[in-house]
């Protein structure tokens, strides 16, 4: 039977479509940061970096919903994700609810909000749709939905920031971002082993071990590879299937079967400031042609149909328009095929924050 999901998205939803089109069918963006999914399977929070909370649409209205709860008490958040939205709205119905559970005998604790909606940090924080009778009701127009998944921040926070081995120059990929990498290749069977030629201090690595993967790192960098020993050991990951190395992506013989890639690749010398036309152009020439001999030297080692993600640098310029390495003109020719996407377009595969100089461009390719 399929069933009518909300996901609410982060910071780029377009990037958190296009992760979740990589899993469903049926995916449709309905407001800037909701995303209805129908699917007969439940999308599961933790698989998704791109997606802050997921809901499931009420059969009941939210007050049969809230009365059947087991017995104690109740802790309440109300949400309101509609194109019009008010804070007030959001308060003055969870307010309503708590008054007439009240004559049904249910007690009730109304998160307080100044928002129309809960941040991710308060539900997270209060566990809401987790715990016993701890609730977020979510209002979209006039439906509603309760949240069954909040996106567990802290651990996010943790093995972003609590790996032992970090360096600034490389190793800024927030693990988010690398589990979307992993997720655009696609259904991957469990024991799929995942590539990332690029590993540096070994996010993506770490990532696909918790999402089941055995991995396979490479990085020219000895340095880098130490690193990654380090951070994998950290994860307590020992019993998974690790294969490191060092090799330069542009000419090494991998040895074992690579079912997908997923890599940051070389992002060029670190910028705060938008660079001159010559720094640029330099920039640009070293990447692309790492990133052309890379998918060269590649293509002649996976089958056919190996999704291979990329993140890729692009430069801000002074118009606020980022300049990208255009390797999609000449992918056909170099034995790759454009993944599409129905409601992303490869210009909002672009991951940044607001100003920064070097952003990522996401690519999703499949050997041809
Ligand atoms: C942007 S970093 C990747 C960081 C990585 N995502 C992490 O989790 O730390 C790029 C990495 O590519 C490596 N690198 C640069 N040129 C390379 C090449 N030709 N072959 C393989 N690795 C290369 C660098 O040593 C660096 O570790």
């Amino acid at each position: 039977m399929f069933v009518n999901f909300i996901a609410i998205l982060g910071r780029q939803p377009k990037i958190s479509v296009a992760e979740l089109e990589a899993f469903f069918d049926d995916v449709r963006l309905v407001n800037t940061n909701v995303a209805e999914i129908n699917s007969a399977q439940r999308p599961e929070i933790k698989r998704l970096g791109g997606t802050l909370k997921i809901a499931e649409k009420l059969a009941v209205s939210p007050l049969e919903y809230l009365v059947d709860l087991p017995e104690g008490k109740i802790t309440l958040g109300v949400s309101d994700y509609s194109k019009k939205s008010s804070a007030r709205t959001a308060q003055s119905e969870a307010l309503k609810l708590k008054k007439i559970l009240a004559r049904h005998g249910r007690s009730v604790r109304v998160l307080p909000n100044k928002e129309e909606t809960l941040s991710t940090a308060t539900s997270h924080h209060n566990q809401l749709g987790e715990k016993k009778n701890h609730e977020e009701l979510i209002k979209i127009e006039k439906n509603w939905y309760r949240v069954y998944g909040v996106q567990n921040i802290t651990a996010y926070a943790k093995r972003d920031q609590a790996r032992p081995a970090r360096d600034a120059k490389v190793g800024m990929l927030p693990p988010k971002l690398a589990q979307i990498l992993i997720n655009l290749c696609g259904d991957l069977p469990r024991n799929a082993r995942i590539l990332d030629a690029f590993c540096g201090t070994g996010v993506v690595l770490q990532e696909a071990i918790l999402d089941g993967y055995s991995v396979y790192g490479t990085d020219l960098s000895e340095r880098m590879i130490e690193y990654t020993e380090r951070n994998l050991k950290w994860l307590a990951s020992d019993k998974k299937d690790i294969k490191l190395e060092t090799g330069d992506a542009t000419n090494h013989n991998w040895t074992e079967k690579i079912d997908a890639v997923a890599s940051e690749i070389y992002l060029g010398p670190p910028m705060s400031l938008v660079p001159v036309d010559i720094k640029l152009r330099s920039a640009k020439e070293e990447c692309g042609s790492i990133l052309r001999d890379f998918l060269k030297n590649l293509s002649k080692q996976i089958e056919s149909d190996t999704p291979v993600v990329l993140a890729i640098p692009a430069w801000l310029r002074s118009n606020g328009e980022y300049s990208r390495l255009n390797i999609l003109d000449d992918i056909d020719d170099l034995g790759y095929n454009v993944e599409k996407f129905k409601g992303v377009s490869q210009k909002d595969l672009l991951y940044h924050r607001e100003g920064q100089v070097v952003a990522r461009e996401i690519i999703v390719l499949r050997k041809k």
